[in-house]
């Protein structure tokens, strides 16, 4: 603990020393959130984090988050130095995407519109006519689908079967997923409603169909917690990762939360669900980013990949303003 003490100090000095600002996933350790919070820097999804970098007048962003968050706060921030605690914070549906596959996947079906999941690398959205987080998912493919485009989806297979399911439209869609929301199971789940009947479920669409088909609010993050605030139950079982109670428990500090379980029958595991990657976000590594020689921790983005990948975002965030 005491240590940890002389950690926050230290980033703290660091943070006004460097006129940087600290902008933090709600799926980090509590500590790191609690940290951006108290440093005048800022929790959210990652569509709000981007925005919030692009708006700051800080010239250093720290992105304790996943690469493409860091990718995404650079693309948006050309002029600004964007640090990440660690560079090796990755996502499975970065990973399980990769351009060269992507792009023979959309030549293959050159009349269909390109709209990817921001969590992507900035190559692939560079390849798409639109990039949406699950924060605008629907109501952008519901407008595209309403002009009557053909649409091809990625990475997210569950993200996507559920916007087909709620819109109506027919998308090819790439196969990726979550490995910590795959892992939701609705066999497990179904059984802890029964034991909580008085409980509300509420679910990430990176989730599969079958748990999404249990929820009572389905949404991004930042939904997630106001649906927490909002809906009457008292007792709430949330299937997203487990970092997120911070900031729920802050939204509705009256409300009982109980983690949704991973795993099979038989094989349920209770607080597993914490994505690897965001757990890279530690206090060490933060104040490493700040300390040290930039090259191990800064995100730099080629300037003609970054200027296509701008337009598709730049077209969610006209849309979403
Ligand atoms: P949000 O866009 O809801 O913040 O989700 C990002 C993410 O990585 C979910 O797993
Ligand atoms: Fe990627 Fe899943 Fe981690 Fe989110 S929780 S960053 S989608 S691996």
């Amino acid at each position: 603990q005491a240590e940890k003490s002389r950690f926050i100090e230290e980033i703290k000095a660091l943070l006004t020393e460097r006129k940087a600002v600290l902008i933090a996933h709600y799926y980090t350790d509590p500590e790191i959130q609690a940290l951006a919070e108290t440093t005048g820097g800022f929790v959210g999804d990652s569509l709000e984090m981007a925005r919030f970098g692009r708006d700051h007048e800080a010239q250093t962003l720290i992105v304790a988050g996943v690469r493409f968050m860091g990718e995404t706060s650079k693309i948006l921030s050309p002029h600004k130095q964007v640090l990440m605690p660690t560079l090796k914070a990755e996502c499975s549906l970065d990973l399980g995407c990769p351009i060269e596959q992507f792009s023979a996947f959309c030549d293959a079906n050159p009349d269909h519109i390109v709209v990817v999941y921001a969590n992507t690398s900035a190559a692939v959205k560079a390849r798409a006519d639109w990039v949406v987080t699950s924060s605008i998912a629907l109501e952008i493919v519901e407008h595209l689908d309403s002009q009557g485009h053909k649409i091809i989806w990625g990475p997210d297979r569950h993200l996507g079967a559920y916007i087909e399911k709620k819109t109506g439209a027919q998308m090819l869609r790439w196969q990726g997923h979550c490995i910590v929301h795959d892992e939701f199971k609705a066999s497990a789940l179904r059984e802890l409603k029964t034991q909580n009947p008085d409980a509300a479920v509420l679910v990430h669409p990176e989730s599969p169909a079958s748990v999404i088909e249990l929820a009572d609010a389905v949404g991004s993050t930042s939904q997630l917690i106001k649906a927490a605030r909002d809906l009457p139950q008292k007792k709430l079982i949330v299937a997203t990762d487990r970092g997120i109670f911070y900031k729920m428990q802050q939204a509705c500090p009256d409300k009982e939360m109980v983690e949704a379980p991973t795993g099979g029958d038989g094989a349920t595991c209770r607080s597993c669900a914490h994505c690897p990657w965001m757990a890279m976000n530690g206090l060490a590594a933060i104040k490493d980013a700040l300390s040290d020689g930039a090259e191990q921790h800064e995100i730099l983005v080629d300037e003609a990949l970054r200027i296509k990948a701008l337009i598709p975002l730049d077209r969610m965030l006209d849309f979403a303003a």
